[in-house]
């Protein structure tokens, strides 16, 4: 399968600088067609995504969504309007959302399955507080995941990404968790969430990832790809970074 290759642009880009961002990054993004890339710019630079992304195959989505299916929800964004729009992704769960508006395992559900109801895909990111080892890592991870996909069937894994963010790994002046330790978690939890072929789930790592660090985790067996933050702002750097993935050695193969 292809290496899946993201970046989540926060709250950042205005308008001219997500038009920047996506005219630079796309004729990169065309040199390396054995990657699958996604980006997900703020609500406000999406109709701009899916104007300049057109026919790039280079999927586009948001980085929240409603969990009520519409109504009186001041400021709130739900998942048909967003379906509407052409979105394919929508992340969930992401560690500053927990931290900055309060959102638990089972307001998370209610995302995921909003989003995989109106035939979106899900980008749902868990990791472990600290550096714990991996024997304690492993179960809270695991125990996370079940309740953000509470009430999702196996034949709708396919439909889901894990991206793997050990919180401590994440943001300015933070580091990769170290290659071996993201390897062993992304087999524990492919293994645990079962699933084959197209019904399972690709789990990506995500957490300070850079050009320099990009080689050794996708070389990890398990490691299906990375989710990329403040490293991918800039469309050279993220093109630098989906560069570490290898080349199939024949052509066709994916
Ligand atoms: P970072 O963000 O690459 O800036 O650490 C990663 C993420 O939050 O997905």
């Amino acid at each position: 399968m292809a290496a899946l290759i993201g970046t989540s642009w926060k709250m950042n880009l205005t308008l001219a600088e997500a038009d920047h961002w996506l005219s630079t990054f796309r004729p990169l993004a065309g040199e390396l067609p054995w990657v699958d890339f996604f980006v997900l710019p703020p609500f406000t630079a999406l109709a701009l995504a899916r104007e300049r992304l057109a026919g790039s195959g280079i999927a586009w989505g948001a980085q929240d969504v409603s969990p009520f299916a519409n109504g009186a929800h001041t400021g709130d964004v739900s998942a048909a309007m967003l379906a509407d729009l052409g979105c394919r992704y929508v992340e969930v769960g992401h560690a500053e959302r927990r931290r900055d508006h309060g959102e638990d395992p089972a307001m998370i559900a209610a995302k995921v399955r909003a989003i995989l109801g109106v035939g979106m895909d899900v980008v749902l990111c868990t990791g472990e507080p600290d550096e714990a080892p991996v024997e304690v890592a492993i179960p809270a991870v695991m125990a996370d995941i079940g309740r953000c996909l509470d009430g999702v069937v196996t034949a709708d894994l396919g439909r889901v990404v894990i991206a793997y963010e050990p919180i401590w790994a994440i943001g300015e002046g933070r580091r990769p968790a170290p290659s071996d330790r993201v390897g062993h978690i992304h087999r524990a939890i492919a293994e645990r969430l079962g699933g084959t072929g197209a019904n399972r789930s690709r789990i990506i790592y995500g957490g300070s990832v850079d050009a320099a660090s990009a080689p050794r985790l996708l070389a990890e067996p398990g490691v299906d790809g990375l989710f990329i933050g403040r490293h991918g702002l800039d469309p050279l750097g993220f093109a630098a970074i989906a560069r570490a993935t290898p080349a199939p050695q024949q052509a066709g193969i994916r």
